[in-house]
């Protein structure tokens, strides 16, 4: 168990009786650090973007906010929550921009809009005039996938490098649009080092097709996909291997005069979240032990995506009252009306009485916004952070905004 983890749960335990659940607890010193790891995988004038979606909780924006990253926002919603934080790099993602959205954002200044499809280039192009300057990144999909949870070759995403070119030719002759360069995310949840470098081996690849036609690319955004250990089997990310193959490529001439934006969700917040269930009950049926929580899919989806979630178990981390280390299995459930809310099965576990915690690590990012928060009508979540100097920080809930 990691140093930090440990601190949260010597929080967790000595404040067992009166912390509200379920919850999810982030750990400032968690948040801190992984900011800094993944900093370090870029060059020092790189810039960061966090991707809002993997969770829009204010107090998490705002801390970034202060640690000086950008946003990346898909919506009015992000927008706003960045803005209030304090964050004025915005860049806009998202897929299948509406005019009106774009019109709105013509004025509002952003760092770029990212151009997915031919039709949200038709669109910008209709509104963009009565703006000074808009600036493009235009996303590529080079139809081929690589590992994790696959957004690149079959999915929706992106403009092919053609449809790309012609976007950047016919930009060049309007006054009011500039291309900026070009925005790469080929997928999430990678959990090794190859795919990740395979992925970069085709953004060069790209680059120099832009390059061959005469285009000068200044940025280059890309969303590496980092991924997070969410399940017992997981093993996580060696960053310090990744950090040391991406080094060697930034040391190549492509890169030499291109300025890289990065954007990443999970790697920047998952590990500083612990999800926090309360134990309401113990139950035996038919030779099995059920527990449940005060809190089911309802409020915690890990591996967001990863049909597997059904069939495989996170970590589990347990504080109980009365501590035993004789382990019995058993099948961790929650308070919804539906067999699939099991968040694991054959558990091995200490016996779990009611007024014990069930405690997810890794759970800060997608976990809370994925929940199915209207199955049954089931009290929601609260939010709080626990702060470096050890004190405990409320956060307005997410589902209450
Ligand atoms: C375009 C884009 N950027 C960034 C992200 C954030 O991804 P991750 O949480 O894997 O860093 C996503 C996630 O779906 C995305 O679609």
């Amino acid at each position: 168990m990691t140093q930090k983890t440990r601190l949260v749960l010597d929080y967790i335990t000595a404040h067992q009786d009166d912390l509200p659940t379920p919850l999810y607890l982030y750990s400032e010193s968690a948040l801190n650090e992984a900011v800094r790891t993944y900093r370090k995988l870029f060059p020092d004038n790189a810039k960061l973007f966090y991707s809002l979606k993997a969770n829009p909780q204010p107090g998490i924006v705002q801390h970034l906010s202060s640690l000086g990253l950008g946003a990346e926002i898909t919506g009015q919603g992000e927008w706003d929550i960045s803005l209030a934080a304090g964050i004025s790099r915005l860049l806009i993602g998202g897929v299948s921009k509406s005019e009106q959205f774009l019109t709105s954002l013509c004025h509002k200044n952003p760092a770029a809009i990212v151009i997915e499809s031919e039709t949200e280039w038709h669109r910008l192009k209709k509104v963009a005039h009565s703006a000074e300057r808009v600036p493009i990144l235009l996303r590529i999909n080079p139809g081929k996938s690589f590992g994790g949870l696959n957004m690149a070759g079959g999915t929706q995403f992106g403009l092919s490098p053609e449809q790309a070119l012609s976007i950047a030719q016919a930009a060049a002759s309007l006054a009011h649009i500039e291309f900026l360069g070009l925005h790469f995310y080929f997928g999430s949840q990678r959990l090794t080092v190859a795919p990740i470098i395979q992925a970069i081996d085709v953004v060069e690849e790209i680059i120099k097709i832009f390059h061959q036609a005469n285009w000068h690319i200044k940025i280059v955004d890309i969303g590496l996909g980092c991924g997070v250990p969410y399940l017992a089997k997981d093993s996580a990310l060696d960053m310090s291997a990744l950090r040391q193959q991406l080094w060697l490529r930034w040391q190549s001439e492509i890169w030499s005069s291109i300025e890289i934006w990065a954007e990443a969700g999970r790697a920047l917040v998952a590990s500083a979240g612990y999800f926090v269930a309360r134990v309401t009950e113990r139950k035996r049926l038919h030779g099995k032990t059920f527990v449940f929580l005060d809190g089911g899919l309802n409020v915690h989806n890990p591996g967001v995506g990863l049909g597997r979630f059904f069939r495989s178990n996170p970590v589990f981390l347990f504080i109980t009252t009365a501590p035993n280390d004789n382990l019995e299995s058993i099948d961790i459930v929650g308070n919804l009306c539906t067999s699939a809310d099991c968040f694991g099965q054959n558990v091995e576990a200490p016996r779990l009485e009611q007024g014990d915690l069930v405690v997810i690590p890794n759970a800060g990012a997608y976990c809370q916004t994925t929940a199915l928060w209207g199955f049954n009508s089931q009290a929601l979540f609260e939010e709080a952070m626990l702060m470096g100097d050890g004190t405990l920080k409320i956060l307005q809930a997410q589902h209450r905004l």
